[in-house]
């Protein structure tokens, strides 16, 4: 099955060709082209609405030619079109609702409406990055139950997945996300936006912890993040200091990466031992973190060795996936995927944008 995917929730615009495989469950990438308005943003330090969906109502077209004809696809060969119908910002969501309907009615094609959320999940499942994900054990799609952690600029979700179609949402943020933490502490710190590349590229050769900020609610039993006092604890920190230089500038920005990556970590092993995941799946731009990436590896590890039973010698009890970089950021494939493993298609008259979607 060939699934045409459009994702433009937020500045980015995105088409993106998927093949299905129902027997052996296996997605093959075909195309997936990416357009952001990133640049046009950075000077206000912030996504300007209006802005994005000005620029994906001028890129959309372009884009989804690309990306057929990158696929070496005709329009016969697709089965369906799928779209992200939220969350996201209500004028970039209509600019891909609009386009996927046009498709839909004009070739006459099924239409699958997709939780950007979800979405960002389905990236682990995209067989063409085998070589990228960090895989503990030999298993090359995630099992379930399978734990869900999607960290991006407007979310920090923590997600219980029992099988396909099935998710539990068992705890966000109160107030920012991991995300927006980074962004706003960029800021603080006179970087550009997004802080979060920024904050990594900085912390890289920093290796002592000199701030130790608050870990927000590291020690709550249930799933739940906040990051605000985080931030604040930054400002005060900062306008305590005279001259803000390079070295200032580093030290912060590890010791913020530490505080958010020790909770989230946490949180996320606290979740899969409760519900004993055979899994752990990263996704969401946050999850393009290098630092991120090593230390749920190390972390998993460790756990599954102390887990490890004998009945099961040699067999690691939790596999780690995250998605290849260009995919943890909003891409179509994971839309075009999501629809694929949930193919629940309506009439497209009814398919509607809907900027605060969430989970069930
Ligand atoms: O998933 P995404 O592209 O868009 C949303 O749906 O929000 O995520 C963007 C967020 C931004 O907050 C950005 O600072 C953060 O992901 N980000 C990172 C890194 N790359 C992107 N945060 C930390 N380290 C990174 N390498
Ligand atoms: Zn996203």
């Amino acid at each position: 099955m060939i699934i045409l995917g459009i994702e433009t929730s937020c500045d980015e615009t995105s088409v993106a060709l998927i093949r299905g495989n129902k027997k052996n469950e296996n997605v093959q990438l075909l195309s997936n082209i990416i357009v952001s308005s990133l640049l046009l943003h950075a000077k206000s330090g912030g996504i300007i609405p209006e802005i994005a969906a000005r620029e994906q109502i001028k890129y959309i077209i372009p884009v989804f030619e690309k990306a057929l004809e990158e696929s070496k696809l005709q329009k016969e060969n697709i089965d369906a079109v799928a779209v992200t119908v939220g969350p996201g910002l209500i004028g970039s969501l209509l600019v891909g609702v609009e386009t996927a309907k046009t498709i839909s009615y004009v070739w006459k094609k099924p239409i699958i409406p997709v939780n950007h959320l979800i979405g960002h999940i389905y990236a682990n499942f995209i067989s063409k990055i085998n070589n990228s994900k960090l895989i503990i054990n030999n298993s090359a799609v995630p099992e379930f139950p399978a734990i869900a952690l999607i960290v991006s600029g407007g979310h920090t979700d923590l997600i219980l997945m029992e099988r396909h179609g099935r998710t539990k949402w068992l705890g966000g943020t109160r107030d920012d996300a991991a995300g927006e933490a980074f962004d706003k502490i960029g800021r603080l710190l006179n970087l550009p936006y997004p802080g979060g590349p920024h904050i990594e590229r900085l912390a890289k050769d920093i290796k002592k912890d000199l701030y130790s900020f608050p870990r927000p609610l590291i020690e709550s039993d249930d799933f739940d993040f906040s990051f605000s006092g985080l931030k604040t604890a930054v400002f005060r920190e900062i306008t305590a200091i005279k001259n803000l230089g390079n070295k200032t500038i580093a030290n912060i920005s590890y010791s913020t990466q530490e505080a958010i990556f020790e909770v989230i970590v946490k949180k996320t092993l606290m979740a899969a031992q409760k519900y004993n995941a055979k899994s752990v799946l990263l996704g969401g731009g946050v999850a393009a973190n290098n630092e991120l990436r090593a230390r749920f590896e190390f972390e998993i590890r460790n756990l599954s060795t102390q887990m490890r039973d004998p009945a099961t010698a040699g067999k690691l009890e939790i596999s780690f996936f995250v998605p290849e970089k260009r995919l943890c950021t909003d891409n179509a494939a994971m839309i075009a995927t999501a629809a694929f493993y949930n193919y629940k298609s309506i009439p497209w008259q009814q398919i509607e944008a809907n900027p605060a979607l969430y989970f069930d």
